[in-house]
């Protein structure tokens, strides 16, 4: 069967209950996503307003074309872990289309904190320009910042993947001949001056855009030399004396329009690398999966429910259905694009581990994106496994996926704990893109598990040393680190730290999809060469 069928009592009061749970979920990311989209307090904005600027969400809004969609990457970044500070890390990353062409837009948000880069500011900016790479995407950087937050240093100077590298992707993109635009809409002091400087066009608003190595006052205690912001890094001075900038904007909307004007002339876009199918709606409705979806984490998920209602049609060409059945395997399409999905149905044994190397090989022969679905506990333990060779099994899937030069996207949609986490093309296996849907919960180990090996290795130290250990001290001991996984493993603890690129409704999955791989559609394919497997 080619068709997923479902079997969901979708009037059933597990499924109602679970609906219920999950419309919670996600009216709490709505939240957080207004708090993120409304960016710094309100006296910041008000005096960014009385400056004649744009707020950095409408300048993005004029920048793309009327009606783009703009996938945003890392919008609840850095959460709750600087106080004062909105989620969104003070710089608005995403994919829009600019004049037709998808674009790489990077805004710094000088409502908040000034627009300056602290640790996960920069990683931000490194991780929007990660994935401009990977699509060869155009950059348009909109520039309004205070360069460095300088509390916080060791987060932002010494180390790759901070401020520097930001450099550094600037200038080997460019070389790759991937476009490089900067607009300067407010202040560029030291570091942040060289962001516009190492672009390869500079557009800059009048009376407003300011850019230079040290400001006025930092000029004066140096040299003693007495000079203002206009004549020392003004628009006007950098288009006509310096040269360091290329267009002269009258304010925002100029310069935006300029921008956009710009990224007409980048030349011919990549070509399409596969063709595209009709996209066709499934044929169960995806708001059920709301329902699908457990909301006790103790009863597993029928993800072959959930597959039901991503992929286009519900068509799903399984691969190899009688084996190794708790990873689901197979071709499908969404948004009209060719793709392979891994989805876990269960804890991974040694036969779906080698049904999914397998699997990889034949989407990697083929030039198919791959789909990870991970909802897993981890590999099997025990006896059985071990002599099975799991350990074998699991590095030949590990291998497959790691190798596997085809675009690959990673979606926690529940649980994804330990080696299975990455397995399933976990964070350090750099997925194309990865997200979260809210539900989702990732660590080493559950909680529970987590406390129980602590305590297990603590009452042998003890006995070791002849002490005994009572079950209330053992639980006075497990609380505080169930508590540590409790508070480690949520989706939203994974986007404030940036190890997903964003937390999606499971109703945007196909539109996000359809887009990640619209995009991967005009990149170059590559060829595979396997590591050494395991046989
Ligand atoms: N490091 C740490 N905090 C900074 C900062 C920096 N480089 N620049 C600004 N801030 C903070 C301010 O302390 C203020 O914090 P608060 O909201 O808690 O009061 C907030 O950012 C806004 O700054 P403010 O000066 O009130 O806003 P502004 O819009 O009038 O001016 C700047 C913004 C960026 C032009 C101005 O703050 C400035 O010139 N900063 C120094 C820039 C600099 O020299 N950077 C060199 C880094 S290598």
């Amino acid at each position: 069967m080619t068709i997923l069928t479902s079997h969901a009592d979708v009037g059933g009061e597990a499924f109602a209950r679970n609906r219920e749970a999950y419309l919670a979920l996600v009216e709490r990311l709505r939240t957080r996503r207004r708090l993120a989209w409304a960016g710094g307090p309100p006296k910041a904005r008000e005096r960014h307003l009385a400056r004649g600027k744009l707020l950095p969400r409408d300048r993005v809004e004029a920048l793309l074309d009327p009606g783009s969609p703009f996938l945003e990457i890392g919008m609840l970044a850095g959460e709750g872990l600087y106080e004062g500070v909105p989620p969104g890390a003070g710089i608005i990353t995403g994919i829009g289309l600019v004049s037709g062409r998808p674009c790489m837009i990077i805004a710094n948000d000088a409502t908040v904190k000034g627009g300056t880069y602290y640790g996960m500011t920069c990683k931000k900016h490194v991780r929007a320009q990660q994935i401009a790479w990977r699509h060869r995407l155009p950059c348009i950087t909109l520039v309004d910042s205070g360069g460095a937050f300088l509390p916080d240093m060791a987060n932002i100077f010494p180390d790759v993947g901070q401020f520097g590298s930001i450099f550094n992707n600037q200038v080997r993109m460019s070389a790759e001949g991937i476009p490089q635009i900067a607009v300067v809409m407010g202040p560029c002091t030291a570091g942040g001056a060289y962001i516009p400087a190492l672009c390869d066009q500079v557009v800059i608003v009048k009376g407003q855009g300011y850019m230079y190595l040290g400001g006025p006052e930092l000029t004066f205690a140096a040299t003693g030399e007495q000079v203002d912001n206009e004549t020392l890094g003004g628009a006007l001075m950098h288009c006509s004396v310096s040269g360091v900038t290329d267009y002269l904007a009258e304010d925002d909307k100029h310069a935006l329009a300029i921008t956009r004007e710009l990224v007409r002339d980048l030349g011919e876009p990549p070509a399409a690398r596969w063709t595209k199918a009709p996209a066709k709606a499934p044929r169960y409705d995806p708001s059920e999966i709301y329902g699908l979806v457990s909301h006790d984490p103790k009863i597993p998920s029928d993800t072959r429910e959930i597959l039901a209602r991503l992929v286009d049609d519900s068509r799903f060409q399984e691969f190899k259905p009688l084996y190794g059945d708790t990873l689901l395997t197979g071709f499908a399409h969404i948004q009209g694009h060719r793709i392979g999905i891994l989805a876990n149905q269960g804890v991974l044994f040694p036969e779906s581990a080698n049904k999914a190397a397998h699997f990889i090989d034949l989407c990697c022969q083929r030039d198919i994106p791959l789909l990870f679905l991970a909802d897993v506990t981890g590999f099997m333990v025990g006896k059985a496994a071990e002599q099975a060779g799991i350990a074998k099994a699991g590095a030949k899937m590990i291998t497959a996926m790691a190798s596997a030069n085809v675009p690959k996207y990673t979606i926690l949609i529940g649980a994804s704990y330990g080696a299975g986490y990455l397995a399933m093309c976990g964070r350090p296996f750099e997925p194309t893109a990865m997200f979260a849907w809210p539900n989702a919960r990732s660590a080493i180990m559950g909680p529970e598990q987590a406390a129980t090996v602590m305590a297990l290795v603590r009452r042998q130290n003890l006995e070791k040393e002849g002490r005994s250990w009572s079950p209330e001290e053992e639980e006075s001991f497990k609380a505080p680190v169930r508590k540590i996984y409790e508070d480690f493993q949520p989706a939203d603890n994974f986007s404030a730290h940036l190890w997903v690129d964003g937390i999606i409704d499971p109703l945007e999955t196909r539109e996000v999809m359809g887009l990640l791989l619209e995009l991967a559609s005009h990149t170059p394919s590559l060829p595979t060469p396997f590591g050494v497997f395991r046989f």
